[in-house]
C-alpha cells in the first residue's frame, strides 16, 4: 500500500518549505505524519522515499542488487562514468584502483600536509575581520583534496577553478531540472568546460612527467585507463572529496557557534591535550544531524518490498540519511545538539547512523574525511579565535546539505607563548 499524502499533510509540508526554506522542511512533516514510507507527489515526479535502519539495510546491503545508481540525471550528466554513478564490474573495477590511496593505514602520511593546508588559509585573515567559514572550509578541503589525490597544489590556480567549480556543484544540485528533465540550462557549458580543461592538463603533465609517486591519479594511469575515464574518476573525487569536508566543517562551526558552552570545552580540549574526544563527539554529532550527503538516489531495477508498501521497478527511490539520523523512535531528543550522545558508545540500532552509507558501496573516503575534519577544526581551534556573529542559518539542499547564508565568524590569531611555543588564550 502507498503511503497517501493527504491534503492536510500537503497544506503542512507546504508550510514547513516557507518556514525553514528548504525542502526537508516538508520532508520532516511528511515522515512525522506518514511514516517511514511515503511517495512525493511532485508533477512528473514522483519519487519514494524510505528510512529508518530496516529500510537502510535492504537498500544498502540485503536487496542492494535490486537497484541501480542514478543513471539519467545531471549528475550522471556530469560525471560520466566515475566511481559513484556507475553499477557491477565497472564499478568495482575503479573502485579497487582508488582505494588505496584513502585506506586507513595511508592516512597518517597526510597529517602534516592537512595542517600545512590549513594554515595557508588561516594566515590569510586579519585579526578581527569576520570570515565565512564556509567558503573557507571549501579552500582548505580543495588544496587538501587536491594535494592528497592528484599531488596537485592548487593555491596559485584557486581563483581560476572556484568559479567552474562552484557551478559544477550548481549544475548538480537538485532543481526544477528533476521534473523537466530537458529544461535549457544555460551558463553551464563555459565553467564546465574549463573545468575539464584543468583536468586534463594535470592528466597531460602526469603522462609526461610520471614523478608523482602512488597518489590516486598513478592508479588511474598505470591502470591504463583512457584520458576521458581518467577525467570522470578525477571530477568524481574531486567533488565527492571536498563538497562533503567543506560542508562537515561549515557546520561543526555552526553548532559550536550556536552551543558557546561546547565551544568553549572544545576550545580547551584542543589546547590542552593530544586526544580530543569531544571533538570527535562534535564531529558525529555534526554529521548525524547535518549529515553533508542527506539522500541516496537510486533506480528501482526489481520490485522491492519494504514493511510498510512496495517500490514497483522503474521508480525513483531515496533513502533519507537525515530522516534516519532524525527519528525520534530512535533518537533521543533527536532535533537537539547533544555531542554527548557519542561518548558512551551508540546504543542505536545497526543502520541507524550512516552519513557515509553502508554496504559494499559505502564512501570510500569515510575514514579520510572523518579524519581531515578532526585534524582542521583541532588545527584552526588552537591556531584561531571564532566568535559566531549570530546570523540565522538554514540547511539548503544543494549537492550536499549546506549552512545558508555562510556561516560568519570573527577570527582573532591566538598569540604564542614565548616558552612553550603552545598557543594561548587570548
Ligand atoms: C565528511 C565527508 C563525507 C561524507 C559525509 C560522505 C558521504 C558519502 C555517502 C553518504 C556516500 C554514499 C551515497 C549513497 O549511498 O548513495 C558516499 C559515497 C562516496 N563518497 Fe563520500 N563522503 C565524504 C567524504 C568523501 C571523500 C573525502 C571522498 C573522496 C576522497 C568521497 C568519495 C566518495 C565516493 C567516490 C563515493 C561513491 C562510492 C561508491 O559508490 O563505491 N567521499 N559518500
Amino acid at each position: 500500500m502507498i503511503q497517501k499524502i493527504s491534503p492536510n499533510t500537503g497544506r503542512a509540508a507546504l508550510r514547513a518549505l516557507f518556514k525553514e526554506k528548504s525542502p526537508l522542511g516538508p520532508l520532516k512533516v511528511m515522515a512525522r505524519q506518514v511514516g517511514r514510507f511515503f511517495q512525493i507527489p511532485l508533477p512528473m515526479f514522483k519519487p519514494y522515499v524510505v528510512f529508518g535502519p530496516q529500510a537502510v539495510r535492504q537498500v544498502l546491503v540485503t536487496e542492494r542488487d535490486k537497484v541501480l545508481w542514478r543513471n539519467t540525471d545531471p549528475v550522471t550528466d556530469l560525471l560520466g562514468r566515475g566511481v559513484l554513478v556507475v553499477d557491477g564490474d565497472e564499478h568495482d573495477k575503479y573502485r579497487a584502483l582508488m582505494e588505496p590511496p584513502l585506506h586507513p593505514s595511508s592516512l597518517p602520511a597526510y597529517t602534516q600536509m592537512m595542517i600545512s593546508q590549513t594554515d595557508r588559509v588561516s594566515t590569510q585573515w586579519h585579526d578581527g575581520e569576520t570570515a565565512d567559514m564556509l567558503v573557507e572550509s571549501r579552500k582548505i578541503a580543495l588544496l587538501i583534496i587536491m594535494q592528497t589525490l592528484f599531488s596537485k597544489d592548487v593555491w596559485d590556480d584557486l581563483p581560476r577553478i572556484w568559479k567552474p567549480i562552484l557551478k559544477a556543484i550548481e549544475f548538480i544540485s537538485p532543481g526544477a531540472w528533476i521534473i523537466w528533465r530537458n529544461m535549457p540550462r544555460p551558463g553551464f557549458r563555459k565553467p564546465l568546460k574549463e573545468l575539464d580543461d584543468y583536468l586534463f592538463e594535470i592528466i597531460d603533465n602526469r603522462r609526461r612527467t610520471m614523478d608523482h609517486g602512488q597518489d590516486l591519479l598513478q592508479h588511474l594511469i598505470d591502470a591504463g585507463l583512457t584520458d576521458k575515464i581518467i577525467r570522470d574518476q578525477m571530477l568524481t573525487m574531486m567533488i565527492a572529496g571536498h563538497d562533503t569536508s567543506t560542508a562537515l566543517l561549515a557546520w561543526t562551526f555552526a553548532l559550536l557557534g550556536q552551543h558557546a558552552d561546547i565551544h568553549r570545552r572544545v576550545v580547551d580540549e584542543v589546547n590542552s591535550a593530544d586526544k580530543s574526544p569531544l571533538l570527535d563527539q562534535v564531529i558525529k554529532e555534526s554529521l548525524r544531524l547535518y549529515p553533508p550527503i542527506h539522500i541516496g538516489n537510486r533506480l528501482v531495477a526489481e520490485e522491492m518490498q519494504f514493511t510498510e508498501g512496495k517500490v514497483p521497478s522503474g521508480e525513483r527511490m531515496f533513502y533519507s540519511i537525515y530522516l534516519t539520523h532524525r527519528d525520534p523512535e530512535i533518537w533521543e531528543n533527536a532535533e537537539n545538539f547533544c555531542p554527548e550522545r557519542f561518548a558512551h558508545g551508540r546504543k542505536t540500532p545497526p543502520m541507524s547512523y550512516v552519513p557515509f552509507g553502508g554496504g559494499p558501496r559505502a564512501c570510500i573516503g569515510a575514514a579520510f574525511g572523518q579524519a581531515e575534519a578532526r585534524i582542521v577544526m583541532a588545527r584552526l581551534l588552537k591556531t584561531h579565535t571564532f566568535e559566531f556573529t549570530n546570523h540565522p542559518i538554514h540547511a539548503h539542499m544543494g549537492a550536499t546539505l549546506e549552512p545558508r547564508p555562510g556561516v560568519r565568524m570573527k577570527v582573532e590569531r591566538r598569540q604564542v607563548d614565548r616558552y612553550t611555543g603552545t598557543h594561548v588564550n587570548r
